[in-house]
């Protein structure tokens, strides 16, 4: 299924697939690789589901189809984005220090493989790591992220596993190399900041649980800052956040057949100072009708449907959550103008 393998084993985990590697490396670059591959959101009945709230909302893991994923990817490129920028010279600058901290032979394990530039200039900082594994439920993120590390890193195990590590019974399958105060998980982005600050304790609990005591994470932490950067870094003027907004109403179009059009909404991001969050939204400029599986709906002219929260934290809000969750913060690094945050926890 997913190329030539030379050993096939079972573990654990029930009704998955498991391909381990003697000797030479197989599907794309990788000595192992798990197939737990969750079954897809089903984006029909999630959406009649959050259109009948009040405010409409639309879960932002629905941003993430093909197109979606381009145009996010294009995001990360304007100057106004800073978020992916100011991580990546951070994690370029982290060098002797982080590897001194971090030491030799880690196993880094990636909770989501977005950008394989970061994850190279990580395994490039460490002393060296003995393993990478790349968790996602993309086969189709995880083959191009393998394969560019396995073949970048010779000396490196490769792994991947396709799976939900959001998921609360999420464990790491036993191929997994290392004892457990050797193991890293990488989780980069701010990704953290789309969750509301009561799951992400929840969510690092389980990263504690996953590694256990002695684990440690390192994790990517956007910062608070000025209303006008971050509505600036939310609405680029190449417009591609609104594109990558608007997408959520052609893919109701185009999959689901729904009657709306996009037209018919606006992109609109602003800075909740007292949430601490941006939120987005599409704004709708005209009465609207249409059904979603049998069911009407309406929407009016300036009604918002929420698609997103992006949280913002001082350096302080987010140590008073991972304390809670179980770790300690060995070490926060942030930029000179205070964006961004890289922390490196342990769990205790
Ligand atoms: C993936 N995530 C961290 C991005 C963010 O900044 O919250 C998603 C995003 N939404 C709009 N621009 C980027």
């Amino acid at each position: 299924m997913f190329g030539t393998f030379t050993g096939n084993t079972t573990n654990m985990h029930t009704n998955i697939d498991v391909f381990v590697h003697q000797g030479s490396k197989g599907f794309e670059g990788c000595d192992y690789f798990i197939n737990e591959e969750p079954a897809k959101a089903d984006f029909l009945s999630e959406l009649k589901k959050g259109f009948l709230e009040t405010p409409k909302v639309i879960s932002p893991k629905f941003f993430y189809d093909e197109l979606g994923m381009q145009l996010f990817g294009k995001i990360t490129e304007t100057p106004e984005y800073y978020v992916t920028r100011v991580e990546l010279e951070l994690l370029e600058n982290l060098g002797n220090e982080l590897s001194e901290l971090v030491g030799k032979n880690k196993v880094v394990i990636e909770y989501g493989c977005g950008s394989s530039r970061k994850i190279a200039t990580l395994l490039r900082t460490l002393n060296s790591p003995s393993e990478y594994l790349a968790i996602d439920i993309s086969p189709d993120a995880l083959k191009e992220t393998t394969g560019t590390i396995a073949s970048a890193f010779p000396n490196v195990r490769v792994g991947g596993l396709c799976a939900d590590f959001y998921s609360s019974s999420f464990v790491l399958p036993r191929e997994v190399g290392g004892s457990k105060d050797s193991r890293l998980v990488f989780f980069p982005g701010s990704t953290i900041g789309n969750q509301e600050p009561r799951e992400a304790q929840k969510f690092l609990e389980n990263i504690h649980n996953v590694l256990g005591v002695g684990g440690n994470l390192l994790i990517g932490v956007d910062l608070r800052k000025s209303k006008d950067l971050l509505e600036a870094a939310y609405n680029d003027q190449m417009g591609y956040t609104a594109d990558f907004n608007l997408n959520l109403i052609s893919r109701m179009k185009n999959e689901l057949e729904i009657d709306i059009s996009r037209d018919a909404f606006n992109h609109l991001a602003f800075y909740n100072e007292e949430k601490s969050r941006i939120e987005m939204h599409l704004v709708a400029s005209v009465d609207q009708e249409f059904e979603i599986d049998g069911t009407k709906f309406t929407i009016l002219k300036d009604e918002a449907i929420h698609t997103e929260n992006s949280y913002k934290y001082t350096s302080e809000d987010f140590e008073t959550i991972a304390v809670n969750s179980g770790f300690k913060l060995e070490k926060c690094w942030s930029d000179p103008d205070d964006l961004f945050s890289i922390q490196y926890l342990k769990a205790v």
